[in-house]
C-alpha cells in the first residue's frame, strides 16, 4: 500500500482536527496521485474534506466505531481488520494521524510532502528520516506558497 502526507519540519501533521497549511500545489498533486486508487481513511479526516464528504473519483474506505456513520459515496469499516480484507494493494492512507501510525508498517512506498517551516501541531506522522526501514528518493526542486518553501520526497521500505 501507499501513504501520501504532508509534514513539517517535526513531521507534525495537524492541530484542532485541521491541516497545518493548504499548499494549492500540493492538493493537486495529492489528486493527481491516487485519481483512481482507493483511499483509507479515518472519519475526522474525512469531516476537513470540502462539505465534509467522500472524495470523488476513488472508493473511499472510512474507517469509525459508529454504527450509524453511513456517508453517501463512502465505505465505512467499524474494525482495521475488516478493512484491511478489503483494501486493495494500490489503495493510498490519507490520514489521519491514528491511521497513518496504525497502518505505516503495511505500506512500502511513502509520499511526503515536506514543509520547511514549524507549526504548532497536536499529532505527527512517523519519522521516516530516523527509521532505517525507509529509504527516501532524492527530493524534487523547493516549491513556495505565500512564503512557506516545501519539496516532495518519496520514500521507499527497503526492509519489513
Ligand atoms: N498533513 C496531512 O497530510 C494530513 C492528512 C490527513 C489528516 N491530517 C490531520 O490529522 C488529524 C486527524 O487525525 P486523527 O488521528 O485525529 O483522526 P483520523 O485518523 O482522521 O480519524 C480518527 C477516527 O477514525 C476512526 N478510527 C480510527 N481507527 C479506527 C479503528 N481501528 N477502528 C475503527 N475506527 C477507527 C474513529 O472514528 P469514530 O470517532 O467515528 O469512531 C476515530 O475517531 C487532523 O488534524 C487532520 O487535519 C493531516
Amino acid at each position: 500500500m501507499n501513504v501520501i502526507v504532508a509534514v513539517d519540519e517535526n513531521w507534525g501533521i495537524g492541530k484542532d482536527g485541521d491541516q497545518l497549511i493548504y499548499l494549492r500545489e500540493d492538493l493537486k498533486r495529492f489528486k493527481a496521485l491516487t485519481m483512481g486508487h482507493p483511499l483509507i481513511l479515518g472519519r475526522k479526516t474525512m469531516a476537513t474534506f470540502p462539505g465534509g464528504r467522500p472524495l470523488k473519483g476513488r472508493r473511499n474506505l472510512i474507517l469509525s466505531r459508529n454504527p450509524d456513520f453511513a456517508p453517501e459515496g463512502g465505505e465505512v469499516y467499524h474494525t482495521m481488520e475488516e478493512l484491511l480484507a478489503q483494501a486493495p494493494e494500490d489503495a493510498f492512507v490519507i490520514g489521519g494521524a491514528s491511521v497513518y501510525n496504525a497502518l505505516i508498517g503495511q505500506c512500502d512506498t511513502a509520499y511526503v510532502t515536506k514543509i520547511q517551516k514549524e507549526f504548532p501541531a497536536d499529532c505527527w506522522f512517523p519519522n521516516l528520516d530516523e527509521d532505517p526501514a525507509w529509504q527516501a528518493e532524492e527530493p524534487s526542486e523547493v516549491m513556495e506558497q505565500d512564503g512557506v518553501r516545501y519539496c516532495y520526497v518519496t520514500y521507499h521500505r527497503v526492509t519489513k
